[in-house]
């Protein structure tokens, strides 16, 4: 893990002093001493940020969750700015393991291009908390929606291995269950041989396992089956909707 801000390395300390040197040249000695700290953005954390980090980050960042960097407030957060736009911007975080591309999933917790780009707009802007004297404008909180499953009881599931098999009816998810680091594609079959990839999971990590519930229920006619191209140990829960 990467230590805190204050340690980051030599270039970007480089960067701070350039950029240090440019104000002083910019607006003379005593105008701009504290240049490192100037908000050059409109983007804050009350507004804007902190609506992102409740839907998609703070059930891991928060004591007890799954990681052990508390990044639920703004004080959590903002010694962190640095480390959080490289991993939202190279989408390291928040943590999801299908691959982008195969299938599409209800409850992908990925940042919206959007998203990504305020996140990135506000930490190079100064990562401000708010804007001084201002009231927040309510009407500008973007609130990413948060995922609820079905309930239990409209959902049969099955518990299988990832042998070719035979499945009708309604898939609403599947929850694989692989080697740490696995991988596994999962397709179904058509009657007529037509195959569709549904989920594409790779970088399998069994403390973060997953049951990704398909945006689009597939509808199995009598006949299709399902088939799995796994690395490794793979078992499998489907989740079909009970009629
Ligand atoms: C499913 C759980 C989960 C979610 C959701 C999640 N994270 Fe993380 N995050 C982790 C874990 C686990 C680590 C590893 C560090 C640790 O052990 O605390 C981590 C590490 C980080 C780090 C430190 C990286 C470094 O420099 O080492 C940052 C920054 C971070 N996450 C930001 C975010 C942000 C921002 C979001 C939301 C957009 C987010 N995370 C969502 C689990 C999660």
């Amino acid at each position: 893990m990467r230590k805190r801000e204050k340690g980051q390395g030599t270039r970007e300390k480089g960067k701070a002093l350039a950029f240090t040197a440019g104000a002083f040249v910019l607006c003379g000695f005593t105008l701009c001493l504290h240049g490192h700290d100037r908000i050059t953005t409109k983007v804050t954390w009350d507004r804007e940020i902190a609506p992102i980090f409740e839907a998609r980050c703070v059930n891991c960042h928060q004591p007890g969750g799954k990681s052990t960097i508390p990044l639920a407030t703004y004080q959590q957060a903002r010694p962190w700015a640095v480390a959080i736009k490289e991993e939202v911007l190279t989408r390291r975080m928040p943590k999801w393991n299908a691959a982008r591309g195969y299938g599409a999933f209800a409850n992908d917790p990925s940042l919206a291009p959007f998203e990504i780009a305020l996140v990135a707009a506000w930490v190079d802007g100064g990562a401000p908390e708010n804007e001084k004297n201002k009231a927040l404008p309510q009407t500008f909180i973007v609130k990413p929606a948060i995922f609820t499953a079905p309930a239990p009881s409209s959902v049969r599931t099955i518990s299988t291995s990832c042998e070719e098999q035979r499945a009708n009816g309604t898939l609403l998810a599947i929850r694989p269950a692989l080697d740490r680091n696995g991988s596994a594609g999962i397709a179904v079959v058509r009657p007529n041989g037509h195959q569709e990839i549904v989920a594409w999971i790779r970088g399998y990590d069994p403390d973060n396992a997953t049951t990704y519930w398909l945006r689009n229920p597939v509808v199995l006619s009598r006949g299709s089956r399902i088939h799995v191209d796994a690395s490794g140990t793979c078992a499998m829960q489907l989740f079909f909707a009970r009629k």
